[in-house]
């Protein structure tokens, strides 16, 4: 089966984020998990380049703005390598392929009428590239960014958004797996309800930056509009259109879930399966971290400090599916310790130092019931990673590993001097619990995953339940103890 999947194309607008880093990490574990299902994988990320802010960044750096976004695109690169992103691709919205998918769907929408030329005025963010209704902004103000909006006005091309209102508020209605979950389903079908759409104005004047109008240069596309098309620009060439899933934060989910489809249902286009919506990842004192309320967190300086699984558990396990959540130091290096350290790492070093030092490496099932049956637990990953709920589906993961915990200590295999047969039983089965949930915690954690399996002599694959022998050799401490940072001087 084929699985597709998409990240909401990031501003480079300045360095990345801890959102951009969490949306990244949570969209990799659905690629990964598809990929150990023996699916077949096109994982997208990219970078949303012809924003008109991009320009205003670049003028007051005294760069051009090719260079902001060059130099910028750079560090979402090397952030995405130290995450162990698995991404099939990576698109830029400057790429010739773009230009050419966008003016395609253009010429497609202005010869059925969809675009059409006229003028407006309305309550803009520069920050959002967007307008605001009354409604949204009653008092004048970006909801996002909470700065006073500029009465536009302005004359350009125009999407015809309002004729498909009736059609797009029936089609999610519809499509219950459309928009997950159901609070952010709920929030899209409200909007829709509340008031009738203006139709999309999407052009402004050519100032030297953007994708240019066919046949009116002096005009280029709004951002929003060629940026949506980046999926089907990369994946429908591969066949992959449509995506499985997009992956999105909320401050977006309007437009992938209303002017996307919109865009696509108009251009006669399939739309993609899926709007999966994450929440908000908030600084620890509960506010939103974003880089224009200026306390996001440097995701490269906490990857100097932990582990990178550590850090992705933390956000995949610590932070449920589609609810905001707070990012906490010092929680993250709790689970590091006691979740990761001890419950984990453990387990793995303990049940294969003691095989190896009795009884060498080599270790078999022959003459040995298998105690652990772990199709169910499989049954119940997938139904939870099917339903977008990750966190859950890694909760599940470590109850087991709590469960082979339990009885690697109710059964003492260091106590069992004579009876080499059920030495080799309790640790068999323990091993195999190992490395069933260490295939599987790949998908999470994949640099962990991969180093427990070696020490199992198993590489990663595709999820395999069958496995009967094993050769053992010690592991890497996975999780090192870590003491809290001090900016204290040491002793000397
Ligand atoms: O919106 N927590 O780009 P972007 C979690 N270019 N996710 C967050 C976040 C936070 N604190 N802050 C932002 C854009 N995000 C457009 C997308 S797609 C065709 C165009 C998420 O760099 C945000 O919700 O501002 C979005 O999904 C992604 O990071 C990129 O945000």
């Amino acid at each position: 089966m084929k699985f597709s999947i998409t990240c909401a194309i990031d501003y480079p607008n300045g360095t990345p984020h801890l959102g951009h880093a969490y949306e990244k990490v949570v969209a990799d574990c659905y690629a990964r998990w598809n990929r150990l299902l023996g699916n077949e994988v096109f994982f997208l990320v990219g970078s949303d380049e012809n924003g008109q802010n991009l320009v205003k960044t670049a003028d007051a750096a005294g760069m051009t703005t090719q260079a902001l976004v060059d130099q910028n695109v750079l560090k979402f690169k090397e952030l995405f390598t130290r995450l162990n992103i698995s991404n099939d691709d990576f698109i830029r919205t400057t790429e010739a392929r773009h230009t050419e998918a966008t003016h395609a769907i253009w010429k497609k929408l202005e010869a059925k009428d969809d675009i059409y030329f006229d003028k407006y005025q309305g309550w803009y963010c520069t920050n959002c590239e967007a307008y605001y209704t009354e409604l949204q902004a009653p008092d004048h103000k970006c909801p996002e960014h909470h700065k006073p909006l500029d009465q536009v006005e302005e004359e350009g091309f125009f999407l015809r958004t309002s004729k498909y209102q009736k059609w797009i508020t029936e089609y999610i209605r519809a499509n219950q797996s459309f928009v997950v979950h159901d609070l952010s389903r709920n929030e899209i079908l409200s909007r829709l309800e509340a008031e009738p759409m203006r139709d999309l104005s999407i052009t402004r004047p050519n100032k030297g930056w953007g994708i240019p109008v066919p046949g009116k240069p002096e005009y280029v596309i709004y951002t929003w509009f060629d940026a949506l098309i980046n999926y089907y620009t990369a994946s429908e060439p591969k066949g992959f259109w449509p995506n499985d899933t997009h992956v999105i934060g909320r401050d977006i989910l309007w437009f992938h879930s209303v002017i996307w489809p919109i865009m696509l249902h108009a251009s006669d286009l399939p739309l993609p399966k899926q709007v999966y919506v994450h929440g908000m990842v908030l600084a620890a004192d509960g506010k939103k971290m974003s880089k224009s309320l200026g306390n996001g967190l440097d995701p490269i300086d906490v990857l100097n400090q932990v582990p990178v699984d550590s850090f992705r558990y933390y956000i995949l396990r610590a932070i449920p599916a589609g609810a905001n959540g707070a990012f906490v130091m010092e929680d993250l290096l709790k689970r590091h310790q006691s979740e990761l350290g001890n419950d984990y790492g453990n387990l793995l070093m303990r049940v294969v130092k003691l095989w190896i030092k009795r009884s060498g490496p080599g270790l078999s099932s022959e003459g040995i019931k298998v105690a652990f049956d772990f199709n169910p637990l499989k049954k119940e990953i997938i139904e939870l990673m099917e339903k977008r709920e990750h966190h859950r589906a890694l909760d599940r993961i470590w109850q087991e590993v709590n469960v082979l915990n339990s009885y690697v200590n109710d059964q003492k295999p260091w106590s069992i001097k004579e009876d080499e047969q059920k030495f080799r039983e309790v640790i068999f089965n323990s091993t195999y619990g190992i490395d069933v949930l260490s295939q599987m915690l790949g998908a999470f954690l994949p640099e962990t995953g991969a180093k427990a399996l070696a020490s199992l002599g198993r590489t990663p694959g595709v999820l395999n339940l069958d496995a009967r022998t094993y050769q053992l050799s010690e592991p890497p401490q996975l999780f090192p103890r870590m003491e809290p940072k001090t900016d204290a001087e040491p002793a000397k």
